[in-house]
């Protein structure tokens, strides 16, 4: 069976232009590997907690200290990575707002990205844990913002994951969502689909 885990961060949840394009990837996904099991994160509607001081003094509280809330924290941050450690394929799906990523995806790569655990560091360097998975970045915006400074989002989401260890990285973009000629970007980034898939 093929696990794969979408984060769906619009804040227009499933009616997103970006949550409507990754659904249309994992169905295809599924078409081609036939037996699949979908983990859906809707960070918008259901948003992790900011990451925060006490995360990380809960992480570092012996388990059987922990008070209940640091054991509810820990809880989840463990949730989250081992929901990774086990996808085959992830699909992000990752709107430009105000040239970045959303905060709720950012509250997610706060909580995965764990020294010792999804990368450690050696005499070499950072080194990533997470390693032999695909990774799907599916990327809308207004604007045009592919290649320039003004691309807050895929450079950095790129660069996370990469740093965790994904090497076979694919990015959908869909530009121009904004603009006149919208209805033809988004039916370009709908036929992009399947190159992605293929490639
Ligand atoms: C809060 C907010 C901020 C946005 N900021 C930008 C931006 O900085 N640049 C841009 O090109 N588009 C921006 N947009 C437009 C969105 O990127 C565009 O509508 C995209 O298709 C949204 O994807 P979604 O429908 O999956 O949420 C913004 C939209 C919202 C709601």
């Amino acid at each position: 069976m093929t696990k794969i885990l979408q984060l769906e961060t619009s804040v227009f949840g499933e009616n997103g232009a970006s949550s409507r394009l990754s659904r249309t990837l994992i169905e295809k996904l599924a078409q081609i590997y036939g037996d699949v099991e979908i983990i859906r994160r809707a960070l918008a509607s259901e948003p992790l907690p900011h990451f925060s001081a006490e995360v990380i003094t809960a992480l570092n509280t012996p388990a059987e200290q922990r008070s209940e809330e640091q054991a509810r924290l820990t809880q989840l941050a463990d949730d989250l990575i081992a929901e990774l450690f086990a996808a085959d394929i992830l699909v992000v799906a990752a709107p430009m707002y105000n040239f970045g990523i959303p905060s709720t995806l950012k509250a997610w790569v706060d909580y995965v990205a764990r020294a010792g655990v999804t990368f450690r560091y050696t005499e070499n360097g950072a080194e990533g844990l997470v390693t032999g998975k695909t990774l799907y970045l599916v990327t809308t915006r207004g604007g045009i913002h592919k290649g320039l400074k003004t691309d807050g989002a895929v450079p950095f989401l790129q660069t996370y994951f990469e740093f965790l260890g994904f090497t076979d990285i694919r990015t959908l973009y869909a530009e121009g969502l904004n603009m006149s000629g919208r209805e033809e970007q988004f039916a370009i980034a709908l036929a992009d689909i399947e190159r992605l898939i293929a490639a």
